[in-house]
């Protein structure tokens, strides 16, 4: 992880002398000198090599660029001003009216929504795929598909698709593979290096750590870099040089906080899969999980993000009473901040689902003591 912690000369000066610091200095701007007027005209005429508005990104999210673009192994990386946005405009870079995309069936509910009510009224047809798809996503791909969109885990049922698979079926059929790797960051899966095209964060979640702002990150292979800049160019949607600032810095501690997030999820994971109350604990890393010897596989850790159900099939109000006498673990969405969260929900698959009609109890495991997560989850138990 040394690749993130690496130092940088962020240096200026000042009476002579060389002021040097650690982190580099958060650039704020709009306008950008030129030196000189040829500089100008070559800005004017799309010849000149570096940044010619604050748009093109300032030092600051280039400085977060290049440190998420080692950790990647890929070829460019853009920041955005949030993950949906980065979602969006992979989606807008890559496709057009006549194509056909692949989703997912465990996609973040935004990158569904986006796709069925935006991407659909432009002409794009959008096919549902399994979410433990794996090899068969053969038999849904036509001449027209020309993008696949996978989640793995995803962030809500958790199910682990076979990336090796799909990349070496699309890449013969020059089809765009893009993932959301939220759930794994960077340091548990490197999508570029099984051959992923596209591998795209919320870095609002364990990116940044603190729940204090929005940003997204994507990150693109050498084959598709120039479409992606040039898309990226044209859309414009760059993002604010001080959340930049607190990402890079998140960056230096993830792979800390993400062990402790990790840790005290498998322990109380494994208190939850012992717990009279539980049915299921659904986490890739436990041997229970359906595709666990297929993320043993890809992935080298965990996150701190789970669910589990109940045996029993609660009322609304049982899971309302379970859920409000939580004292340490918030009510919110998103996750992979320092507090520890909880959602509950019912979900839709495809196929035959084994969850189906049952209450995900959601827990983002924050960076408190686990042994008092349990002691409080244990008292809400009681409730029911
Ligand atoms: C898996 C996943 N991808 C993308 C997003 C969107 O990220 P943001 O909230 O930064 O727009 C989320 C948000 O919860 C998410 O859980």
């Amino acid at each position: 992880m040394s690749e993130t912690i690496g130092w940088h000369d962020y240096s200026d000066s000042h009476g002579g002398k060389k002021i040097t610091t650690i982190n580099p200095a958060v650039q704020s701007g709009s306008t950008v000198l030129f030196e000189n007027y040829e500089d100008m005209l070559a800005a004017q005429s799309g010849e000149y090599p570096g940044v010619t508005y604050g748009t093109g990104g300032l030092a600051t999210q280039k400085a977060f660029e290049e440190a998420f673009c080692r950790l990647e192994n890929g070829h460019t990386t853009k920041a955005f001003p949030s993950g949906i946005s980065a979602i969006i405009n992979t989606f807008m870079t890559f496709t057009q009216g006549g194509d056909e995309i692949l989703l997912c069936d465990n996609v973040y509910g935004p990158t569904a929504r986006f796709c069925h009510k935006v991407l659909a009224k432009y002409g794009v047809k959008i096919t549902s795929i399994a979410s433990d798809v794996g090899g068969e996503i053969e038999s849904q791909i036509t001449d027209k598909t020309k993008l696949i969109f996978l989640e793995s885990p995803g962030s809500n049922t958790f199910e682990i698709q076979d990336i090796r698979a799909i990349t070496k079926i699309a890449s013969e059929r020059n089809i765009i593979t893009v993932i959301d790797n939220t759930w794994a960051t960077p340091l548990h899966l490197k999508p570029l290096d099984l051959g992923v095209d596209v591998s795209i964060h919320s870095a609002t979640k364990y990116i940044c750590g603190y729940s204090d702002l929005l940003m997204g990150v994507a990150t693109v292979n050498k084959k598709y870099a120039a479409t992606f800049d040039a898309f990226y160019h044209s859309l414009e949607n760059y993002t604010n040089p001080h959340d930049c600032y607190l990402a890079l810095r998140g960056l230096r501690t993830l792979e800390v906080r993400l062990k402790a997030h990790e840790t005290s999820a498998y322990e109380i994971a494994r208190w939850l899969e012992g717990h009279e109350l539980v049915d299921k604990v659904i986490h890739p890393g436990l041997a229970s999980h359906p595709q666990h010897d297929l993320w043993k596989r890809d992935y080298t850790g965990a996150a701190g993000l789970f669910a589990f159900t109940f045996k029993k099939n609660y009322s609304v109000e049982h899971i309302g009473s379970f859920v409000n006498s939580l004292n340490m673990f918030g009510l919110g969405f998103s996750w992979g901040g320092f507090k520890s969260l909880i959602t509950a929900g019912k979900f839709k698959r495809g196929g035959e689902w084994s969850h189906d009609g049952k209450h995900l109890i959601r827990l983002n495991i924050g960076l408190e003591n686990a042994k008092d997560l349990k002691a409080d989850l244990e008292l809400a138990f009681q409730k029911l």
